[in-house]
């Protein structure tokens, strides 16, 4: 089958991750799996140790560094052990034993991030958005004081509720650290409010596998000591990802991912803009047929990355997902815990696949409102 005819049967994937990649990424890790330009060997067969990994290591860390404009004083690091070990690690490293943990839950994420923090001390929901189904973030600031708490966590956007911070917000004089899974490289960073910002690859980075993790060199140095190694992110900074065999094949794809965001898409504030304009295309209609499509979040508080929404009936619901399937829309499912639809449209759904999602919508709504 010619390269023309695979790339016919891709669908359009609104998956929440492992989810949907640059066609231009995939095509050029296709050309290259069976030897590297100059190597001889693929990305699969070479040591983390050796000259033509480092080049993409070095690739991926510098890309980030220049994409989000991170100062030197913070360590990029590429993780394994996705997201939930980061629930675990975070309060390994930095919960103080006479200190409270402060979390904002905000959605699923969230709250399984606290609960993971509270087996291992004294940890403390300040904000959770359960009594309203999780539509809101919080309006709020936060005056903590480092006397009482270790770190404030949050979750920018809660992807199986389809809620996003429109900004970073104020939690006072302790060190902010923030899961941003599913929206890490959507817009650009205000890097110099977080002491620890980090994500999942497999949403808008990469495939499984890679956690990005941001981190200020300070928040490091305080960190426990007598941890395992693996669990001490000091391990990891000083060893620049290499305290073990790193998970060489998705930093590799992170590289690719970076110089497309660089060179294709033209940086991250033009990326913001693509994804606004998606989001609005989905909500515009969600609002035009309330008859049918009933928005999870509240307005304010929507995601730019995962929309989510009801219908009023289960039939309507089942209708919509089969005829869906049938033309080619994949992925759409909500999160086994909420139901409903869930439209995942991460940086690498194109502009075009949304369209014909809204226009799909749109005729829906028309023949069953
Ligand atoms: C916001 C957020 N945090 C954490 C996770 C868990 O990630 P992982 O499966 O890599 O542990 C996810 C996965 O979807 C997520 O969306």
């Amino acid at each position: 089958m010619s390269q023309t005819e695979i790339a016919e049967q891709r669908v359009l994937n609104f998956s929440a991750g492992p989810a949907v990649l640059p066609e231009t990424v995939l095509r050029q890790i296709a050309e290259e799996m069976i030897a590297l330009p100059d190597v001889g060997s693929s990305i699969l067969e070479v040591s983390h140790r050796g000259k033509a990994f480092t080049k993409y290591i070095n690739a991926a860390r510098d890309g980030l560094r220049e994409l989000l404009s991170i100062p030197d004083e913070y360590e990029i690091m590429f993780l394994q052990g996705g997201s939930r070990l980061q629930f675990a690690m975070i309060p390994m490293n930095f919960m103080h034993e006479e200190k409270c943990a402060a979390y904002a839950v905000t959605g699923s994420w969230g709250k399984q991030a606290f609960q993971e923090a509270a087996k291992q001390g004294n940890a403390k929901t300040i904000w959770d958005g359960s009594e309203d189904h999780f539509t809101k973030t919080p309006n709020e600031s936060f005056q903590l004081t480092a006397e009482n708490y270790s770190y404030f966590y949050y979750v920018s956007n809660e992807t199986i509720q389809g809620v996003q911070f429109s900004s970073e917000p104020d939690c006072g004089d302790v060190p902010m650290i923030c899961d941003a899974s599913s929206d890490f490289l959507h817009k650009p960073l205000a890097i110099e409010k977080y002491d620890l910002i980090y994500a999942c690859a497999q949403k808008n980075a990469g495939p499984a596998g890679l956690t990005m993790v941001i981190a200020k060199r300070s928040l490091l140095q305080s960190g426990k000591s007598n941890l395992p190694g693996y669990l001490d992110y000091r391990s990891h900074a000083d060893n620049e990802s290499l305290f073990n065999t790193p998970p060489t094949f998705a930093i590799y794809v992170l590289s690719l991912i970076v110089d497309w965001l660089k060179n294709e898409i033209g940086g991250l504030e033009k990326m913001h803009l693509q994804n606004q304009k998606k989001a609005k295309m989905l909500y515009d209609v969600i609002d035009k047929y309330r008859s049918v499509y009933i928005g999870h979040a509240d307005p304010d508080c929507r995601s730019l990355m995962n929309i989510v929404f009801k219908f009023p009936s289960v039939e309507l619901q089942s209708r919509f997902l089969s005829d869906a399937e049938a033309a080619g829309f994949h992925g759409l499912a909500g999160h086994r815990s909420v139901g409903g639809i869930r439209a995942s449209i991460y940086n690498a759904m194109p502009v075009k696949g949304v369209e014909a999602l809204a226009e799909y919508m749109t005729d829906f709504a028309a023949e069953n409102g």
